[in-house]
């Protein structure tokens, strides 16, 4: 499989900052590093700029969420063919700061999937656990519930990656240890491999929180990770290309 690398700026730069952090990225990774599918996701205001400092770099476009419907009377919503239209390919799913913040529920999240498969966008879906549900010893039984919620009744092969986002490892900079990203995503592919069995192998199973280029390695090997879900250090150039080259072909054989 392909490692996959997502850039989530968050709420973060104009329509001319995110063009210029996409154009020093696509001017850094170019010509597009192989083994790795980069996928860029910013504010959707800077989604038209963004798509055209991409062009032709073999990075590609996301957006950070998606409605459900396709068009209608839904007020400050985006729906799926507004961002096909826009060149995008991915989109972030059930992000935790917006279901802490903004009422997302595993109700909706599904309803955001299934829009998401119909458009031929594939949805990366966030889960993880609180502090206080991992101090309860609830992290198993909520990383199977929130994926189970998100995929039941729904038939493989789709388009899918998951990210495991312990709440606790985002935006402070305390990355979770990778033996933590291991245990997690543990729990992820076998949630996949019940209910997914045919096409479990084929999602990506990312981790984000924290990541940096210099522990974004230890989360692919010791973590077992497909790839990464980037905040913060998204939004720094150098260190974003860092990770993506490291995460190349490239980047490994030059490891050994
Ligand atoms: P940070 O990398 O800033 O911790 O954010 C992680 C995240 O929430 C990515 O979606």
């Amino acid at each position: 499989m392909q490692r996959l690398i997502v850039a989530n700026w968050k709420m973060h730069g104009t329509q001319a900052e995110g063009a210029a952090l996409a154009a020093r990225v696509a001017t850094n990774l170019r010509p597009a590093p192989p083994g790795v599918d980069v996928v860029l996701c910013p504010p959707f205001t800077a989604l038209d700029r963004v798509a055209s400092a991409l062009a032709a770099s073999g990075l590609r476009l996301g957006a950070q969420d998606v409605f459900w419907e396709d068009r209608g009377a839904f007020t400050g919503e985006v729906a799926p063919p507004m961002l096909t239209a826009l060149g995008c390919t991915h989109v972030i799913v059930g992000h935790s700061e917006r279901r802490a913040h903004l009422g997302e529920t595993d109700a909706g999240v599904a309803r955001k999937l299934d829009a998401c498969w119909r458009h031929g966008l594939t949805p990366i879906l966030c889960v993880g656990e609180t502090a206080a549900e991992r101090a309860a010893g609830q992290t198993e039984a909520r990383l199977h519930a929130q994926v189970a919620a998100a995929l039941e009744g729904r038939k493989c092969p789709k388009p899918l990656a998951v990210a495991y986002e312990p709440v606790w490892a985002i935006g402070g900079g305390r990355a979770a240890a990778p033996a933590d990203c291991a245990a997690g995503l543990a729990v992820i592919r076998g949630v996949l491999a019940e209910m997914w069995a045919e096409c479990a192998d084929d999602v990506a199973c990312l981790y984000g929180g924290s990541v940096n280029a210099e522990n974004c390695r230890a989360f692919w090997e010791e973590g077992a990770a497909d790839g990464s879900l980037v905040g913060g250090a998204s939004l720094d150039p150098a260190a974003f290309v860092s990770i993506c080259r490291q995460a190349s072909l490239e980047g490994r054989a030059w490891s050994r």
